[in-house]
């Protein structure tokens, strides 16, 4: 009789900001409802976590005309932000939300700094997991991205939120469209920040040409999906030096904080390449409304990756301690 030893099966949870998932695959904000919604698609309790809609104090309606537009391997939004509020998303959705399983993100939003905050001291009392401040929606005329191109305003927000939700861990999530994104992080960072998430979308736009307008009334809108990925990517790269370059020269030699990649993540040779530039763990969204099963999919991809190469921890996956070249592409100022 053969003696088969039991093959150890790969540890795929993650540690972001003192909370455990059981997998490094989030759904990402704005582009799997409340999660409920797919709950007779997928198995939604195999996710790492579920990022909720953008929330503000005040309940939105959104943008008005075309909210959503195809490009060639990508998707432009113009949302605005619709969501019942905050205290109505604490009534109606979080119990539904609680019971699915996965850990729970409250993506917070603002009109202006005093939105962020009372919506924040609600959060606090809830019972999210996490809060992701959300500071790079494209997508409305007061607060959102306007936080998040700048270091010190981002700052500011950043002490402010991390003051009113005092319980809650920090994901701050950053723009793409930032002229300097390291500045801006690591201004977070001092504020508060316990993690990051990167990429929101990139402002872009599109003209109806029979029309002879722009598509979209704000005119700008969010491009997403596998059309940005390899940007995302390369962000994701440069952050993660920037932050472990900070960290090192700091009088204190703090951890820099984690970072959550994402941006066209579609499959599960995607998210390996984010996890292999630093992520902790990976969102995924617009990969969603074409296949619902994409995320699931993602998680048992990772693990057979793992499997296949004798990797424990996805820890393993990061190869930035062992690659030899460039910790920064060149390719955006970082300081
Ligand atoms: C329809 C739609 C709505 C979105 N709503 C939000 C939102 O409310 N808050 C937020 O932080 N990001 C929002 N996003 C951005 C996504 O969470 C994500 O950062 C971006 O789409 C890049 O990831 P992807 O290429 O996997 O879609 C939205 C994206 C789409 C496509």
């Amino acid at each position: 009789m053969t003696n088969k030893k039991p093959v150890d099966e790969p540890d795929l949870s993650v540690l972001i900001a003192g909370v455990r998932l059981q997998n490094p695959v989030i759904a990402a904000s704005g582009c799997f409802g409340y999660g409920s919604e797919y709950a007779e698609i997928i198995d939604v309790s195999a996710l790492g976590g579920i990022c909720t809609k953008g929330l503000t104090f005040k309940p939105r309606q959104g943008n008005r005309g075309e909210r959503l537009y195809e490009t060639p391997a990508g998707l432009l939004n113009s949302i605005g932000l619709e969501n019942p509020g905050i205290e109505a998303f604490i009534e109606k959705e979080l119990p539904r939300m609680r019971a699915l399983g996965p850990a729970l993100i409250a993506n917070l939003s603002g009109g202006d700094t005093d939105e962020y905050v009372l919506g924040a001291r609600l959060l606090d009392d809830s019972a999210v997991d996490m809060i992701e401040l959300n500071i790079s929606c494209p997508n409305v005329k007061s607060g959102g991205m306007a936080f998040g191109l700048d270091g010190e305003r981002a700052a500011a927000l950043t002490a402010l939120v991390r003051k009113a939700a005092a319980h809650k861990p920090l994901m701050v999530k950053l723009s793409p469209n930032a002229p300097d994104l390291a500045a801006v992080a690591r201004a977070c960072a001092s504020a508060g920040a316990d993690a990051f998430s990167l990429v929101n979308t990139f402002t872009a736009m599109a003209i109806d040409t029979a029309r002879r307008r722009p598509v979209f009334d704000n005119v700008a809108a969010g491009l997403s999906g596998p059309a940005v990925r390899p940007l995302a990517l390369r962000m994701v790269w440069d952050l993660y030096g920037a932050l472990e370059d900070s960290a090192r020269n700091s009088a204190k030699r703090l951890k820099p904080p984690p970072i959550v990649g994402l941006g066209g993540i579609a499959c599960a040779n995607d998210a390996l390449e984010f996890l292999m530039a630093g992520s902790r763990a990976v969102q995924v969204g617009s990969a969603s409304f074409a296949r619902p099963r994409s995320m699931t999919e993602i998680i048992a991809g990772i693990g057979e990756y793992m499997r296949a190469r004798g990797l424990k921890t996805t820890a393993e996956l990061n190869i930035r301690g062992s690659y030899p070249g460039p910790q920064n592409s060149g390719a955006a100022p970082q300081d």
